[in-house]
């Protein structure tokens, strides 16, 4: 018989399911990020976080040196933009190109600065004057706290060349390019520890462009007269530029790395995205293509590496020592003098930035440097005029990297709405792709101690993205901080005397010694989440 009582029961016990039921709901529709500290990748090297300067357009004159200028020192150094620049942290920079070293002669920029000869710049079409050269840049370099990363001219220039710029630098004193330095004012070597042997020699634009063959021989003989001169140097070889239809990048790759498997430390890749067609999911995937030519690669290194020779040298890794977003600034008239290559950024493109550097911490085991290109008004994270400087909206994430992203990455496990994008240009006139089930949530750790740091992407222009990060290993405990970049809109972005995108610090998220915790990701934004796990 079913008395009132029974119905009460039962009523109660639905209830009751139901709730539970409903909580289990609710949690499953969170999107989740399993951590476990354990699941290491690799060390993330701090050259990650590196720039270049090149000269072209107004990255040196008008950029980071402008002589005359109110807002320089005596030297010629711009004090606004010196100050911009220290603070994101750039560890790694490499000078002085790019297209414009294959014709360049280190010698021309060197000695008293009214000696040195101007020459007809072919790469980027302008009047170089030299008056910026090796003795400027290390000094800057040291100014903003970077390691320098020389690039030698393998186009028009000579192995000996290469061979006398190192003596330069690095040779303490005797013979004559050390003296010559020292007569320079410059008592002490430079130690300059990293170069490259050349830039995009595969390019047909390329001055002095070799075949693969020509050049692997050509480098291989420039490695050795470097390394005879500073045996402790490491070496850069020239991989493939921007994958291009009418190339293949893999062949090129191939025979550079089997070539010079026995002498370089690192192959470089460059990559350039853009969004022509203006569709916002396909180019917030664009990193996923980056990641893919990573893997590419690095099964190529792990095929060398079987019978390379190498003594106890750590294996070859991957220099991403060129990549941005660069497709406004392509048209023939924004190519070419002293205000090529300006692109003005906005908020999608600061996501898309963030999205590479995620990447490279999620191949750290690989990946050891990356240089956005470039520094200062060239597709930069600084604009300047002659009154001043802004802060682009890529200059927000490379700083937070830069100076949160240390440690060991951490392999994670990430559980959110996905979606397909359709076949698109990854940049101008190049290959194209589709990517499918791209995650919407795009993120990357690392644990440095007991310090956890998380970037999350939110690609999703619409909504928030309710998440729950759940540590397998450990407990989240204390005060998380907790950085974001957004804005109103993916098309914002900033200007002179208007920041609308920038990294705005949200109140902590409290914990002790839990689990789990949950936070809503903002649309179209970068999140960066830092605080301590301890072990149990
Ligand atoms: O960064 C601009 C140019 O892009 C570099 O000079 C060249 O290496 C690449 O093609």
């Amino acid at each position: 018989m079913i008395t009132k009582y029974k119905i009460r029961i039962a009523l109660c016990l639905i209830l009751t399911g139901g709730l539970i039921l409903s909580a289990f709901i609710a949690e499953s529709q969170n999107a989740r990020i399993k951590i476990d500290i354990d699941r290491k990748i690799g060390d993330v090297d701090k050259n990650l976080f590196g720039n270049f300067v090149e000269h072209l357009g107004r990255c040196v004159y008008g950029g980071i040196y402008e002589e005359g200028s109110t807002l320089s020192d005596e030297n010629g150094v711009r004090l606004d933009v010196l100050d911009a620049v220290k603070d994101l942290n750039v560890s790694i920079t490499r000078y002085p190109g790019g297209n414009f070293v294959s014709n360049y002669h280190w010698k021309d920029g060197i000695g008293p600065k009214d000696q040195r000869p101007p020459r007809m710049e072919l790469a980027w079409e302008r009047l170089e004057t030299n008056r910026f050269g090796t003795d400027e840049f290390v000094n800057y370099a040291r100014r903003m706290n970077t390691e320098p990363y020389f690039s030698v001219n393998m186009g028009t220039g000579s192995i000996e060349e290469a061979q006398q710029w190192v003596e330069y630098c690095n040779v303490k004193g005797g013979p004559y390019y050390a003296e010559l330095r020292k007569k320079n004012g410059f008592s002490e070597p430079y130690n300059i520890k990293y170069w490259s042997l050349g830039n995009e020699m595969d390019g047909f634009w390329q001055m002095g462009h070799l075949n693969a063959e020509d050049y692997s021989k050509k480098a291989l003989e420039a490695a050795k007269l470097m390394r005879l001169t500073s045996p402790d140097i490491k070496l850069i070889a020239a991989g493939s530029s921007n994958y291009r239809p009418e190339a293949d990048p893999n062949e090129w790759n191939a025979k550079i790395l089997h070539e010079l498997r026995d002498v370089i430390d690192y192959l470089a890749l460059h990559m350039y995205v853009g969004n022509p067609d203006d569709n916002y999911y396909n180019f917030v995937s664009t990193p996923r293509v980056l990641e893919e030519r990573t893997r590419v690669v690095k099964g190529m290194i792990d095929r060398e590496m079987q019978n390379a020779k190498r003594g106890n040298r750590p294996p070859i890794y991957i220099a991403w020592d060129e990549y941005n977003i660069w497709y406004r600034a392509r048209a023939e008239k924004s190519m070419a003098g002293t205000r090529a290559l300006e692109e003005h950024y906005n908020l999608e493109d600061a996501l898309v930035i963030s999205g590479f550097l995620n990447a490279f911490i999620r191949n750290a085991d690989i990946v050891k440097m990356a240089n956005m290109a470039q520094l200062v008004n060239v597709i930069a994270p600084i604009f300047t005029n002659d009154k001043g400087m802004f802060k682009q909206t890529i200059y927000y994430p490379m700083q937070l990297f830069a100076k949160n992203m240390h440690g060991t990455a951490l392999n994670l496990q990430v559980d959110c709405e996905t979606y397909n994008t359709e076949k698109f240009f990854i940049g101008l006139g190049e290959s194209t792709t589709q990517q499918k089930n791209v995650p919407f949530l795009d993120v990357s750790a690392t644990c440095n101690n007991n310090e956890l740091t998380l970037c999350v992407v939110n690609r999703n222009k619409e909504k928030a993205i309710p998440t729950d990060l759940i540590s397998q290993e450990g407990l989240f405990n204390g005060d998380f901080e907790v950085y974001e970049v957004n804005g109103p809109d993916i098309k914002a972005g900033n200007d002179f005397g208007k920041t609308v995108v920038e990294t705005i610090k949200k109140p902590s998220i409290k914990v002790k010694k839990t689990n789990k915790i949950s936070y809503s990701f903002a649309p179209h934004s970068i999140t960066m989440i830092k605080g301590s796990i301890e072990k149990l």
